[in-house]
């Protein structure tokens, strides 16, 4: 938050942010922080740093409780940070919490969405210049870097916005970034690649033009790491001297009084401000003197020359979940990009290699393990039941996949050559918890995979795997299954690597991974047939859901789906087991729902369907694209695209997520807040 000439106490300042931060608390809660200029006469040539674990609220009550605050200076121009984290690269705590700090001196502070993937390059190469980290973090290396560039400039006149420019071509990854230095007081910059920023404009002038050009002053820039080919001093004189006169592209009258707000969405600053501007990929947004630049390193064929102005006509509610009903439907429409962020710098599609950074010290003993054992509750079980198949195929190790609770009834025998996975969004659920201290006892080597840094699943296991899907909030999970699917079977590919046999079937797998995102949105542009298919169901009491193979856990997490959030009675049935009993139940009052794909399972799923419309069921079948004789068959089909056998269950769960999403509606229940049920269960 910058406030230009528009005078604020610092405890205005402070609020603002604080209260941003608890508008979108429900993007990660783990910890949070914010950095203000400090007190004292010079205020700008100081940056205080407030951090603390846990909700927003703790930090709130942190700083009111800190005497040495002067909470009623005014400040005329300041511009604030803070942050709200959900942790991807260690655990929860203060050090690993945002801001992050180039120095003991706070000379640059820095927030972070997103995932840096090559930060360990770039620490080595910070650690071997002689900068000190505090933090397991990735962003971390942010303000270090930009420290080591700003201490190596080669002129007095490189600009704050040139030092990002040089940050930001050195990082991979995704990245939303708020930077703020002693050494450029009342200036911000921001800049973003792949996680969204948007900046929101208050003046109390009409805001003169609706359009923000865009400046390309960087395009001979072709600076490499470590320092190499950069500007000259004139070249830089002349870009800040053109930036000045004949750029000026402030969007409100010179006797400037303004406010800026810098946010990853619109529900932290929709209360101050309804007029946006959203960023796009690799746009570097400037604030100096009170006026907005937006630029770019390089101008690429087509792209728009301007940033438009927008106005927002949403409520805030609206806005914390876009334009979506409920949590669970935005995680659900979340999933092209949540699949990417779970691949993200894992899978190298050019050379079909697969890193898991987590588990990677581990290979060569998990290699020799005598079986794998998979463990979980819930849909976080059906991952490892979706994936059993081809992890048995990759790996050629025997692999149990087991319900936490029933593994520790039995007392199930684990021994020292056990690798045990432990599958758990939340990385709390108290059976799995006990299932891997059981398994630990007995000397097994175990691995998380959560969705959670710094869980208990997470600290107690040997090592593991972050599934990276960003916070879920609905109760049903959603994205997390899909990302734990992604999860294992990137386990599996980096298991088979040196395996000359199965170096077609791992090409086949990671083309279909590549190509994944683009077929889950073709999945999600049938929501209104969807819709209209709960529009029929939504009065019944029973649901079947119905299939084998690669998609009996899609059944299993359909059923699932269905009767926690619809409260029908819904079951997942295998349809091999069909004649030994299920069979009973069909008529032609009964809904069912089958799962039949292209695979070596269709011609047995063939024959259910022809017991099951033998016995007048009408079914609606899920099938692939351009299947007349399924099509023939069904009283009504969703056709799906087609993909690799072993991960077609990812395809196939996403209209059962959507049909118990718009059942739930249509019956009229709290999707995100089922009854009797919580996200996190932490009681056996
Ligand atoms: C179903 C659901 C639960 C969880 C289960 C395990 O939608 O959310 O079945 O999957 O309680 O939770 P985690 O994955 O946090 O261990």
């Amino acid at each position: 938050y910058l406030n230009y000439r528009v005078p604020q106490t610092r405890r205005d300042i402070i609020q603002t942010l604080i209260k941003g931060l608890q508008r979108m608390e429900y993007r990660g809660y783990d910890s949070a922080g914010v950095a203000v200029d400090g007190s004292g006469k010079d205020h700008a040539a100081s940056i205080s740093l407030y951090k603390k674990t846990g909700k927003v609220k703790a930090l709130d009550e942190e700083i009111y409780k800190n005497n040495s605050i002067d909470f009623e200076a005014e400040l005329d121009t300041h511009f604030g940070i803070a942050h709200t984290r959900w942790a991807t690269h260690g655990e929860p705590s203060p050090l690993n919490s945002h801001p992050h700090r180039s120095d003991k001196n706070n000379e640059f502070v820095v927030i972070h969405n997103g995932i840096i993937t090559n930060y360990k390059e770039l620490k080595k190469y910070l650690v071997s210049k002689g900068y000190d980290f505090e933090s397991d973090t990735d962003t971390e290396v942010i303000p270090k870097l930009i420290k080591y560039l700003y201490d190596n400039r080669e002129s007095n006149y490189m600009s704050f916005s040139t030092l990002v420019e040089r940050v930001i071509q050195q990082l991979e990854g995704a990245f939303a970034l708020v930077f703020k230095s002693i050494h450029f007081p009342g200036e911000a910059i921001a800049t973003r690649r792949g996680s969204p920023l948007l900046i929101g404009v208050r003046s109390q002038y009409e805001l003169s033009t609706e359009q923000i050009p865009v400046q390309y002053n960087c395009s001979k820039c072709s600076f490499l790491f470590p320092l190499g080919n950069s500007r000259t001093d004139e070249q830089e004189k002349n870009a800040l001297n053109r930036r000045g006169s004949t750029n000026a592209l402030h969007s409100v009258h010179d006797r400037l009084a303004v406010e800026f707000y810098f946010a990853s969405d619109a529900s932290a600053i929709i209360e101050h401000t309804n007029k946006v501007i959203y960023l796009e990929d690799d746009d570097i947004a400037v604030v100096v003197e009170g006026k907005l630049y937006v630029h770019r390193i390089k101008r690429t064929a087509g792209e728009d020359p301007v940033r438009v102005i927008q106005t927002l006509q949403m409520e805030l509610q609206q806005i914390m979940k876009g334009n979506f009903k409920a949590f669970m439907q935005k995680e659900i429409f979340e999933q092209p990009e949540s699949v990417v962020n779970t691949m993200r710098g894992r899978i190298c599609f050019d050379s079909n290699t697969v890193i898991l950074g987590g588990l990677s010290d581990h290979l060569k003993e998990i290699k020799r393990c005598r079986r794998l054992i998979v463990i979980g509750c819930g849909t976080s079980y059906h991952a490892g039941v979706a994936t059993r198949q081809i992890l048995e195929e990759l790996t050629e190790l025997p692999v149990m996949v087991e319900l936490a609770s029933d593994f520790l009834d039995r007392i199930t025998p684990v021994f020292r050559d056990d690798v045990c996975f432990f599958i758990s969004q939340s990385g709390e659920t108290a059976d799995t918890l006990m299932a891997l201290r059981y398994c630990k006892q007995r000397g097994a080597l175990t691995v998380g995979v959560t969705n959670t840094v710094g869980s208990s699943i997470c600290r107690e296991t040997n090592c593991g795997v972050h599934i990276n899907a960003g916070p879920e909030v609905g109760v049903a999970s959603t994205k997390a299954y899909t990302s734990q699917f992604v999860s294992l079977i990137m386990f599996g590919l980096m298991m088979s690597e040196d395996r000359l046999s199965m170096q077609q079937r791992r090409l086949e797998i990671i083309n279909g991974l590549q190509k994944l995102p683009e077929l889950i949105k073709e999945v999600l542009a049938l929501d209104d047939q969807i819709k209209s298919i709960a529009d029929e169901l939504h009065h019944q009491r029973s649901l079947l859901v119905m299939g084998r193979g690669y998609n009996y856990a899609t059944c299993l997490e359909g059923a699932l789906k269905i009767k926690e959030i619809t409260y029908m009675h819904s079951e997942g049935i295998l349809a091999g087991e069909l004649k030994h009993g299920p069979l009973a139940l069909i008529d032609k009052h009964m809904p069912v729902i089958m799962v039949i794909m292209r695979d070596a399972c269709y011609k047995k799923c063939h024959n259910a369907l022809e017991q099951v419309t033998a016995r007048q069921g009408r079914p609606i079948i899920l099938c692939c694209q351009d299947d007349p004789e399924i099509s023939k068959m069904a009283y009504k089909t969703i056709e799906l695209p087609h993909t690799v056998d072993c991960l077609q269950g990812i395809i196939s769960v996403i209209p059962l997520q959507l049909i118990s999403f718009h059942l739930a509606v249509l019956r009229g229940y709290d999707v995100d807040y089922p009854r009797n049920l919580a996200k996190s269960v932490t009681v056996e």
